[in-house]
């Protein structure tokens, strides 16, 4: 007796952790994917195949707060070479535009084959007779040929949570056939932009052979996959809700105070990655304290800094630069009880970032390449009196959608200080004509929007795939 629904993706919602006193037990995990994913796991009563981090071996299935979890472990070596080696140091920075040097080693890409297989193996033996099985993000790419040669039964959707790259950074990747090969194991593979959906099909008709038609690669077997952009979303009506909440509203009031009541807070919340911009919107910010056009009377920048992939050398170099960054600003113009950037290198639950989007005037979001940024999305829902800016990177996915926001380009410094000083200055009814527009369009295009699209166009597909012809 299999499952109808699988979702097959590196990381479980939770990760296994010790707390204060040693004992192990479950937390959430960090990241856009696992917020995205779990309301549709609970809407389809489905099972999660995932690595709960570390190295803990032989966890059994377990139901946590009503979903259904099958942890699948990885060895000390398998969490090096696949997650931090391939995954993290590879296709990471490769997909991302190449923000930092992606490196090559043929040892990452065994190991990468042969986790991909056991993922592949394990889904194979959960789903039912014709069931779907969705899987994730960059981590997993071979997973849907393995799991097509040996279930071809089923329905097989991927979806890419990242940027997908053009064709001339792809090519760089010596694995690129497999890779591709890899993906066209699935009857419907989603991207978070047409662009990236638009990159794929010309890489496959390049590099692969294949005819393609629009959306449609024609295989030579006779299937069809399809190739198309689903913007991800959150769970916009949840996160208003939270908004709302008296002790959500309370705690918000209670920041503001202890920041000491500035007449403005900027905040930025970004897992501590490279190609989130953290660097240059500090920088952006202390010079317009230093040029004398702010003043840390009147404002002050918060930044969360969500812990992430540690032992990972960029990330490692990056946590040093910001901080020294932070530390110089403080220094330099900061004054007793008054520094210029709180600085926070912690993670906290939804509560305190409600808490938290409630409390900023100025959201900063800055990435220099990002596949959508949920931050963003998340502020605007939270936004209820239809008040606050939005400062947003062009290479973010999310300013496809949230063209009311002021659009920047995180590498022109001077386009930063001068779209942070706006936002900063913007009238009430400029800042309100914005925000209800964003929140419109976010209210229209929820997470469940998002997977009730990819999976009704994921079941259509693989009914209609197998006899469609090239026209
Ligand atoms: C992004 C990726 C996810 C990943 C998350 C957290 O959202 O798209 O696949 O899980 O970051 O990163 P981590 O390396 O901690 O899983």
């Amino acid at each position: 007796m299999g499952h109808d629904l699988v979702i097959v993706a590196n990381r479980l919602p939770v990760d296994r952790v010790n707390d204060e006193r040693g004992r192990s037990t479950w937390r959430r995990s960090p990241g856009g994917l696992v917020s995205a994913i779990e309301p549709v796991m609970r809407a389809h009563d489905g099972v999660w195949i995932g690595w709960p981090g570390g190295t803990s071996q032989r966890l059994k299935p377990l139901t946590i707060d009503g979903l259904h979890l099958v942890p699948l472990s990885m060895s000390e070596e398998e969490i090096e070479e696949h997650y931090e080696g391939f995954s993290n140091g590879t296709l990471w920075p490769l997909y991302h535009d190449v923000v930092a040097k992606p490196e090559f080693h043929r040892e990452w890409w065994d190991t990468y084959v042969k986790v991909n297989r056991r993922f592949a193996e394990r889904a194979a033996e959960l789903a039912a007779e014709g069931a779907t099985v969705w899987v994730h993000d960059y981590q997993l790419q071979l997973v849907p040929q393995m799991l097509r040669d040996l279930r071809p039964d089923l329905r097989i959707g991927f979806y890419l949570h990242i940027p997908f790259p053009p064709a001339e950074l792809f090519q760089q990747l010596p694995w690129r056939r497999q890779i591709l090969e890899g993906l066209l194991g699935a009857d419907l593979v989603g991207f978070q932009l047409p662009g990236a959906a638009q990159n794929f099909i010309r890489l496959v008709r390049q590099r692969v052979g294949h005819k393609t038609h629009r959306d449609l690669v024609y295989l030579p077997d006779g299937r069809t996959v399809r190739a198309a952009a689903y913007p991800i979303s959150i769970d916009a009506a949840g996160f208003e809700d939270l908004a709302r909440d008296a002790a959500v509203e309370e705690r918000a009031r209670g920041i503001r105070e202890a920041l000491g009541d500035p007449r403005k807070i900027f905040l930025g919340i970004d897992r501590l990655d490279y190609t989130k911009g953290i660097h240059a919107r500090l920088r952006a910010f202390g010079e317009l304290i230093r040029d004398g056009e702010l003043s840390v009377e009147d404002a002050v920048f918060v930044q969360v800094a969500v812990p992430s992939r540690e032992r990972v050398e960029h990330y490692r170099n990056l946590r040093d630069d910001i901080e020294l960054l932070v530390g110089r600003i403080n220094g330099d113009l900061g004054r007793i009880g008054r520094p210029a950037i709180s600085y926070l290198h912690t993670s906290y639950p939804r509560e305190e970032m409600a808490a938290l989007y409630r409390a900023a005037d100025v959201m900063v979001v800055t990435p220099y390449r990002d596949g959508m940024n949920l931050v963003a999305k998340e502020y605007v829902a939270c936004r209820v009196d239809d008040d606050g800016a939005l400062v947003l990177s062009e290479f973010a996915g999310a300013a496809e959608e949230l063209r009311q926001a002021w659009l920047v380009n995180p590498y022109d410094m001077n386009g930063m200080k001068a779209a942070l000083l706006e936002a900063y200055e913007a009238e009430p009814k400029e800042l309100s004509r914005r925000m209800k527009a964003m929140r419109k369009q976010i209210a229209q295009h929820d997470v469940k929007a998002w997977a009730d699209s990819f999976m009704t166009e994921l079941e259509d597909e693989a009914h209609h795939g197998h006899t469609k012809t090239v026209r």
